[in-house]
């Protein structure tokens, strides 16, 4: 199968959307990485999305809708606190767990009773799911345990020959994947730190939020599985003041074992690491976020053998940055 990579005109979105309404699955741009979709209710066409990815199948899709009409087609009800959240946060980076209509089918939520629902705020994308007939569940365009994508090039890279179109809307502004709310439940549980901080959420709730640890898997399946994982080895270092000499150590002695090594950092610590290799991630968190991904990408394709990634505060998309990066690095924390 031919792979192509259509830009966002009215013409393409009607391709792309008659493709899904025929029973297709196709990779499409939103704020924070681009998503591998299909009609929620044709489970042919979701088993596609998990064997084009190879997805366990123990992990669930989230549902992307164009508006509120459409998240009641999927949710069984929606408390209040839940409306509220929908009416401030969406659309955006924002996913939410709420109970699921009967006739979703068991192979979007893994059989469980709640459903992910987010309302992405790309433009091309809003306009691709309003041209679909139903919602259209999608994790991730990546191939199973990669870094998602944040370009079109990222999903060739990893789908070419295997689905018909991808939608490029061009960089993910965003480019860590949505936080994902569980407000099924009385209390709101942050089940992953994304695009919208847990600080916004919980000032807008006017109440603290638990934050449900990786360890608790059975309530968001995905976050067991290893993940974000370039071929080279990640070490994440822990943030604090002098950090760049810790990092400078483990560079040197890395280099020294014979491996080609680069530090992600962000643009005002280039100076500290002196003639080593570094990727400039930017001025801010958010640039760090943003480019985070796509570096990973580029240091497997440049060679490098070993990355090396400055901490950050856990605070706003410090949060989620942190933990891709813990993922990433499968525990190796300096
Ligand atoms: O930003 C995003 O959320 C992107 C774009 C494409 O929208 N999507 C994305 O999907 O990150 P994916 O499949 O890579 O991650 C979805 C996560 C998984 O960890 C999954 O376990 C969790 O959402 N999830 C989905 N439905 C759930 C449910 N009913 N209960 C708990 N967790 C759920
Ligand atoms: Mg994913």
């Amino acid at each position: 199968m031919k792979t192509h990579v259509l830009r966002p005109t009215d013409k393409n979105i009607r391709v792309l959307a008659d493709c899904i309404n025929g029973g297709g699955v196709v990779a499409f741009h939103t704020e924070t990485v681009y998503g591998l979709g299909a009609d929620v209710f044709n489970e042919s066409a979701v088993n596609e999305i998990f064997r084009v990815k190879g997805r366990p199948a123990d992990n669930p899709l989230i549902v992307h809708v164009c508006d509120g009409a459409q998240i009641a087609e999927v949710a069984e009800s929606i408390p209040p606190l839940a409306q509220k959240l929908i009416d401030e946060f969406m659309p955006g980076p924002l996913t939410l767990i709420l109970r699921k209509k009967q006739g979703i089918p068991d192979c979007v939520t893994a059989g469980l009773p709640t459903v992910g629902v987010r309302m992405p705020s790309s433009q091309p994308c809003r306009a691709f799911l309003k041209a679909c007939t139903h919602p259209v569940c999608a994790p991730s365009a990546n191939t199973s345990t990669k870094p998602s994508p944040t370009c079109a090039r990222h999903v060739y890279d990893d789908l070419q020959g295997k689905i018909p179109f991808i939608l490029d809307g061009g960089n993910c502004e965003v480019g860590l994947e949505s936080t994902i709310l569980d407000v099924s439940d009385e209390k709101p549980r942050l089940l992953r730190a994304g695009g919208i901080s847990k600080e916004s959420l919980e000032k807008f709730c006017g109440m603290s939020i638990e934050t449900v640890r990786s360890s608790t898997v059975a309530l968001c399946p995905g976050m067991k599985y290893k993940h974000y994982a370039p071929k080279a080895d990640v070490y994440f270092s822990s943030y604090y003041r002098d950090m760049s000499h810790g990092i400078c150590d483990c560079y040197d002695r890395l280099v020294s074992s014979g491996k080609k090594v680069v530090v992600l950092c962000l643009q005002k610590n280039i100076p500290a690491y002196g003639e080593r290799d570094v990727y400039d991630m930017g001025k801010s968190y958010n640039s760090y976020a943003r480019r985070l991904f796509a570096y990973l990408r580029k240091a497997d394709d440049c060679g490098y053998d070993a990355i090396i990634a400055e901490g950050v505060p856990s605070k706003g998309i410090g949060l989620a940055l942190i933990n891709r990066l813990v993922k990433s690095s499968g525990g190796r924390i300096i």
